[in-house]
């Protein structure tokens, strides 16, 4: 064999294992849309061809194997923010939790109806030369994109951005027990001891199928008009909806275990929580690193996330918080969006920072969405957190029984709380825990993102992996319940109590007959 034929038998066997993947994350949230780049990149980086649907398309990746739906023309604006999103207002206002599920439900429908209706969405599934290998999609509410499994004829992986929790379990395997199921629309930590958290968790999972029984006949609509006509030009039979959307190969969550207090998971369950988070890390920005090595006594990293903008804090909150910072020793970076004035000398805003770790980082203080607490996790950064929506109440708590972190809630008297939490923070205790929580998160096997790319390719080189599904997903509930039991016992019981009480009267008249005798 000369050079020529061996480089083309070592191409061809190269295409055989590269995939065509088409990766979405259509909700609008920035803090998605890192996730969604992190599995671009383990991807490409494994050798795979992606095509990535996004509303944030992504710049610094150029490859030849790399290709982009930019759905931002129709998706920046889908999710507005609405009173309740408003921060200024959660400051002054109760959680609305049942607005919280009817927003995301209701949202993440449109969203999806948006993304099929896409302009560069249609010319892609018109295109007939394009096949997939997989779709992975992440999951936020809506099951709709399940239909591109079936429309490609390939496996569907959900990619979860929040855990494990029962609203993504009930997917691959059954709705979790409540007693000790972890739910992202309330904050309680499993196991369930009282009964009024038991009762409100059952509450919670009520509430939450009522809401879906209102958006599922939008989205099957929407399926059999939109893609009854697409797989009728594949000469190929649309499958039903409430099929296609328990169907899926596996859930990719971004959580880590050694958080805590996981419940017992299906086979096709993942946890490769931290795998968005680049190694070895880049270098910092010459800016930011002029401001930190100059840190004399430290740096505190203060940003409430991507969604909620420190802009939108009222005016006098913002001041006494920038007189707090003020008046502590160490240098304070501050996430902010805006110009700010008077600011005090150790303080800097910035629009945006990497979070990644720095010797000099002393705490946190965070909104405790799930990336910064893994980020911080990763790194060994305890955190002051302060939650505001989803599911950052639950990961806050979390963190909080795991002896790293303090909570702080999001009110009026937040200036003041948080004055007492930095005092508290500085207890070395805290440190100490988030350094041995990090070292539990560290010792694994092999990486996230290896984990990740593992799992994907596993997926495709089994046909769907139907080896790793939980027979809990193929039984109806009835029979989970054991309902057609106890039905057969209650009617075994009744035949039997009927042919008694009609013996007994029989005997009745047989005895009372002897006695006329
Ligand atoms: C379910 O998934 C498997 C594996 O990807 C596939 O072969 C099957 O056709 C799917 N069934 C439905 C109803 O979509």
């Amino acid at each position: 064999m000369n050079l020529k034929s061996i480089l083309l038998v070592l191409s061809l066997a190269w295409r055989a294992f590269a995939y065509k993947i088409l990766l979405l994350a259509p909700i609008p949230i920035r803090s998605l849309n890192i996730l969604g780049v992190g599995y671009v990149r383990h991807l490409i980086n494994a050798g795979h061809e992606v095509t990535y649907v996004s509303a944030y398309p992504v710049k610094d990746i150029s490859s030849n194997n790399f290709r982009q739906v930019d759905l931002s023309d129709t998706h920046l604006n889908l999710i507005a923010e609405d009173d309740s999103l408003n921060i200024s207002y959660l400051m002054s206002h109760p959680l609305d939790e049942d607005g919280e599920i009817e927003y995301l439900q209701i949202s993440s429908v449109e969203v999806g109806i948006a993304t099929f209706e896409n302009k560069q969405m249609l010319a892609l599934l018109n295109d007939p030369s394009v096949t997939f290998d997989v779709v992975i999609c992440d999951f936020v509410e809506s099951e709709i994109y399940a239909a591109l499994a079936a429309y490609y004829d390939c496996p569907m992986i959900w990619e979860y951005s929040m855990g494990s929790h029962w609203q993504t379990l009930r997917l691959i395997d059954e709705t979790t027990n409540p007693a000790y199921a972890f739910d992202y629309l309330t904050s309680d930590i499993p196991p369930h001891h009282s009964v009024g958290t038991r009762v409100k968790k059952v509450w919670s999972q009520i509430k939450w199928q009522f809401m879906k029984y209102k958006t599922l006949p939008l989205e099957r609509g929407f399926y059999y008009e939109f893609f009854g006509p697409l797989m009728a030009k594949k000469n190929k039979p649309l499958p039903d909806y409430d099929a296609l959307i328990y169907n899926a190969s596996l859930v990719l969550s971004n959580d880590y275990v050694g958080n805590g207090r996981i419940t017992s998971v299906p086979q096709n369950f993942k946890f490769i929580g931290g795998y968005h988070i680049e190694t070895p890390t880049k270098p910092v920005p010459t800016e930011i690193k002029t401001i930190l090595d100059n840190a004399q006594h430290g740096f505190i990293y203060f940003s409430m996330g991507s969604l909620w903008r420190s802009k939108d804090i009222p005016e006098h909150v913002t001041k006494a918080l920038l007189d707090l910072f003020g008046s502590l020793k160490e240098t304070v970076m501050w996430k902010y969006e805006d110009k700010l004035l008077n600011v005090p000398k150790n303080v800097h805003i910035v629009p945006w920072a990497p979070q990644q770790t720095h010797p000099k980082c002393k705490f946190f203080i965070s909104h405790g969405g799930l990336l910064s607490t893994l980020e911080s996790i990763h790194f060994g950064v305890p955190t002051i957190g302060i939650p505001l929506y989803f599911d950052q109440f639950i990961n806050v708590n979390r963190d909080v029984i795991s002896g790293r972190t303090v909570k702080v809630d999001f009110t009026l008297n937040l200036v003041e709380d948080l004055r007492l939490a930095i005092q508290k923070i500085r207890h070395p205790s805290y440190k100490q825990q988030a350094m041995e929580l990090s070292q539990i998160y560290h010792d694994r096997p092999v990486s996230p993102g290896k984990e990740l790319v593992h799992w994907v390719e596993h997926v495709i080189k089994t046909g769907g992996a139907p080896h790793l599904r939980s027979p809990a997903s193929m039984m109806p509930w009835y029979q989970k319940m054991f309902l057609d039991v106890v039905l057969y016992i209650v009617a075994v019981v009744s035949v039997f109590v009927y042919l008694v009480k009609k013996y007994q009267c029989t005997k009745k008249i047989v005895c009372s007959s002897k006695k006329l005798n």
